[in-house]
């Protein structure tokens, strides 16, 4: 039976190992996914584990993504360029890293059938996820990316990786098309981010990488604003299936089953 790990601290609430292992299923696939909590000082054998093959994959997440790059042999286009890592695989015994947030973005916004090309976005939050959705946006062709994050040091450093993006000191709210958190407000019901949104509507799109609770505060204000919004809950599920894809090779299937596994 092969196995497959997503590692994190904290990761008790990953829904990870319930989608790959409906799949796992579906797919009649020997194989079993589970979830791990890390310390840093045990990624090194974690790691070694998949070059024995007695682990097939690793899905990895906060805060590892960008840690878990010195352990391995090669990084795809979309890790190199992300520094983000959350899916690694043995390739020809060579250790790969990459990056399927990228993909899980892309395609939760191609769902909505949203054109974004020349558009004008704004970012709240600089943490793990964040250089995977400015990569997307920008394959995507929108015309300016706006990144806002309490701590502004840590905005200014995603300008290593991207150099046009334009950074804003938290509390300032630009005028722009699509506005998006990625920040950790929002994860416990009663969260509220202290920002004047209101100027941004409305015909305007929200978008939340948070899907449980399946609407934040965010996303409430958003459409009291007259603004179409949008959760987080498919760029999740398209990236666990882009993880799947590369490690079984095989495309599974979205189906209501599933998408119900998250609520
Ligand atoms: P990490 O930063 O370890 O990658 P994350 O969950 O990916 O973790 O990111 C959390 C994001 O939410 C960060 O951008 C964080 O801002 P800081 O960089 O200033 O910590 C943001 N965040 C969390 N709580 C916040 C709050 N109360 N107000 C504003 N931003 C907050």
């Amino acid at each position: 039976m092969k196995k497959y790990l997503v590692i994190g601290n904290p990761i008790e609430h990953s829904l990870s190992p319930r989608l790959h292992n409906f799949w796992i299923k579906t797919n009649n696939l020997d194989a079993i996914y589970e979830k791990k909590k890390l310390n840093y000082s045990e990624i090194d054998n974690l790691i070694l584990d998949v070059k024995k093959k007695k682990i097939h994959g690793i899905n990895v997440t906060v805060p590892f993504k960008k840690t878990v790059i010195p352990y391995l042999d090669q990084l795809s286009f979309e890790s190199e360029n992300t520094q983000s890592v959350n899916t690694i695989y043995l390739d020809n015994d060579k250790l790969v890293g990459h990056n399927t947030d990228i993909e899980g973005f892309e395609r939760s916004i191609k769902d909505l059938k949203l054109d974004i090309t020349n558009k004008k976005i704004l970012i709240l939050g600089a943490g793990g996820v964040v250089p995977s959705i400015i990569f997307a946006l920008y394959k995507m062709k929108v015309i300016e990316i706006i990144v806002s994050n309490r701590t502004k040091s840590k905005a200014d450093s995603l300008k290593d990786l991207f150099k046009n993006l334009t950074i804003v000191d938290w509390g300032t709210v630009p005028e722009v098309d699509i506005i998006i958190n990625a920040t950790s407000i929002g994860l416990k019901k009663n969260d509220k981010i202290n920002l004047d949104i209101s100027k941004i509507g409305p015909n305007k799109f929200f978008y939340d990488v948070i899907y449980k609770p399946n609407q934040t505060n965010f996303l409430k204000e958003g459409q009291k604003l007259g603004n179409r919004t949008e959760n987080g809950k498919l760029m999740f599920i398209y990236q666990a299936l882009a993880s799947f894809k590369v490690w079984h090779g095989v495309e599974p299937k979205i189906n209501e089953e599933l998408i119900k596994i998250l609520d």
